[in-house]
């Protein structure tokens, strides 16, 4: 996610913005700026890549001013370039912006604005532009900026938390917060705003978090909050008693948790705008961000190959089941690092899918380089902007889970997943296989994906005791059937991967062709048991394992539960998913707190695990 610091009323306010922004450089970022408002002029230093090119550009430019606004860019539309970063300005120079989030009717906006020249490719920077033509309507003698942002901001779709500055308002800054975080303060004189609270406790513990559809004018006098009508609102106000340790990772012991529980935004903002009206009219359809590729070639595919890693090969997996079901398309999934080393029938017909958080995962990214020599079409689905895989692939669909900082990948996959079902209803839809309307219907019911997993996180209490009840087991054997198979498979991988204890996964169906020699009593057996096609096999499959002395934890829906209480020694029961491919969405997320817990109760390194780097860039 992106940073945002701004701070009126300190002659040092640049040293304060610069300082803010090292305190927020965990959140992930790939260019950073600040603009300074000294009521003559707005001037702006912005570099792409690391704080420190920043930190160069201000020695050989140095700013003095007691208003600014700072910013930590995590791209989402638009490459990480110096053009690109942060603050945005518009074409008058008198009003500048710094965005967390994403506007989603950005383009009809620009449109609106006719031949207004832009100075980036960022869905950002056309707020700036509305601004000052709002200011432009008010009397010379009455600009307000507060009313000119809330004005603009009423016509806003997306998530955002927006921090403007204009020489109309020498010693003020406007925010605007809409689902993504922000916080005001003021103190001995000074007012502040942040993304969060890591970059203020610096200067003051007493904050307020806005809500959503609240604004403030902040000032060295003090901080106006108002609601949409701009009427006052009393905001949500606190100490933080957090350390700065605790503060990067917003209260949350550990990154990994943090980013466990930021799953239903992550999926909310992987979902978000995903249907489009085509420039030639017709009903909505289903779009990727960048699509290179001529959908009619897609048209002629008749393979599919999904490349990839780790954690993204098992969401790979599901986008076998996600293709095969809506497409129609045979799909192999293949371990990167094996791929191009064996003779693949790739032609232009083959569309390869990579599938990789970071979008640097070598294997990966030679996988891929492999396919597109062989002349077949790239699409890259990945978590990074500007990344290797991204900018090589012919197509590409981003995740929007934000930096993902742990090295256990959590949101990164749950969102690669609904990533994966997207591209399955869009080869449907691309194929005529899939009417637009279905799709729409589709994507419809998966909206309900966030809260469903929000409502598996309020199981963390039951799932930490069973972590307590197993954390001294060395060897757990996870099992699944058809869409609870690459979860099996991926819960197995959490758990070794950060608390170091054996797990293996099986198709459950192959337990009597040799892993079944492996139970005997004590055994923990996990077993994904979703109601549904597979459910009646999956209750023959833990009789089995508990005949001989394996203790069972089922992983199972509403529609299970029932039966599997008379079978199993412990029961998950989650809610009933929007379609059978998105249940793995939510049957992932109590085994990512169940390894969490059992990390943590034997003392291990959650975040940064032995051997093990976040991105694997060496063959
Ligand atoms: C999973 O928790 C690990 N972080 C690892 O398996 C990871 O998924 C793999 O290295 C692939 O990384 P990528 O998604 O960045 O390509």
């Amino acid at each position: 996610m992106c940073g945002i610091i701004g701070i009126t009323g300190r002659p040092d306010a640049v040293d304060g913005i610069v300082a803010g922004l090292t305190r927020l450089e965990y959140r992930g970022y790939d260019s950073a700026g600040i603009v300074t408002n000294d009521g003559r002029d707005l001037r702006v230093v912005k570099r792409a890549g690391k704080l420190q090119q920043l930190v160069k550009a201000l020695e050989a430019q140095p700013l003095a001013t007691s208003t600014g606004i700072g910013h930590t860019r995590w791209a989402t539309h638009g490459e990480p370039t110096d053009r690109n970063a942060h603050p945005h300005v518009d074409p008058s120079g008198r009003v500048a912006v710094v965005h967390n989030g994403i506007i989603e009717n950005y383009q009809a906006l620009k449109a609106e604005l006719g031949d207004a020249r832009f100075a980036s490719e960022t869905d950002t920077e056309v707020t700036a532009h509305l601004v000052a033509r709002e200011l432009d309507r008010q009397p010379e003698d009455a600009r307000d900026l507060l009313a000119a942002v809330r004005a603009v901001v009423a016509r806003l779709q997306g998530a955002y938390s927006l921090c403007f500055v204009a020489l109309d308002a020498p010693d003020e800054i406007v925010v605007a917060k809409h689902e993504a975080p922000l916080i005001v303060a003021h103190a001995d004189g000074v007012g502040y705003c942040a993304s969060d609270v890591a970059a203020l406790i610096a200067h003051t513990r007493e904050v307020a978090a806005l809500l959503d559809g609240q604004f403030a004018r902040i000032a060295p006098d003090g901080v106006e909050v108002v609601d949409v009508h701009g009427e006052p609102v009393e905001p949500h106000r606190y100490e933080v008693d957090w350390d700065l340790a605790a503060a990067e990772k917003q209260g949350f012991p550990h990154f990994m948790l943090k980013e466990i529980h930021e799953q239903p935004q992550a999926i909310a903002d992987t979902l978000r705008d995903r249907l489009t009206v085509p420039p030639n009219g017709g009903g909505p359809r289903l779009y990727l961000d960048e699509l290179r590729i001529d959908e009619h070639e897609l048209g002629s595919i008749d393979k599919v190959f999904i490349l990839a890693c780790g954690t993204s090969l098992h969401a790979g997996m599901v986008g076998k089941l996600a293709i095969e079901h809506w497409a129609g398309i045979p799909v192999d999934v293949e371990v990167a690092s094996e791929f191009r080393y064996r003779d693949p029938i790739v032609d232009p017909h083959t569309l390869v899918i990579a599938i990789s958080q970071s979008g640097e995962t070598i294997d990966t990214i030679a996988g891929a380089s492999y396919a597109r020599d062989q002349r077949a079409p790239v699409i890259a689905l990945v978590n990074v902007v500007g990344s290797t895989l991204a900018r090589e692939a012919d197509g590409v669909l981003y995740t929007h889970a934000g930096p993902e900082v742990a090295v256990a990948s959590t949101k990164a996959f749950t969102t690669q997943l609904i990533g994966c079902l997207l591209l399955g209803l869009f080869l449907g839809q691309v194929r005529g296989r899939l009417f637009a309307s279905e799709a729409e219907d589709i994507l419809a019911r998966l909206q309900s994906v966030p809260e469903a997993v929000q409502q598996v996180l309020e199981l963390d209490a039951q799932i930490a005791a069973l972590a307590e009840r197993y954390h001294d087991v060395d060897y757990t054997m996870f099992i699944g059937r058809h869409t609870g198979l690459p979860i099996a498979y991926e819960g197995a991988l959490k758990l070794k991967e950060i608390s170091y204890l054996h797990a293996e996964a099986f198709p459950a169906g192959e337990m009597k062709h040799g892993p079944i020699a492996l139970i005997e009593q004590g055994s923990l057996v996990v077993a994904l048991a979703p109601a549904g096609r597979v459910f009646g096999k999956m209750v023959s499959n833990i009789q089995e394992v508990r005949a001989r002395g394996a203790a069972v934890l089922a992983i199972g829906t509403e529609g299970s539960t029932a039966e599997l209480k008379a079978h199993a020694d412990d029961v998950l029961t989650l809610p009933e998913p929007p379609h059978e491919l998105a249940g793995p969405v939510l049957s992932v997320v109590p085994l990512q707190l169940f390894s969490y817990h059992v990390a943590t109760l034997r003392g291990e390194d959650v975040d940064q695990p032995r051997n093990l780097a976040k991105t694997v860039t060496v063959e």
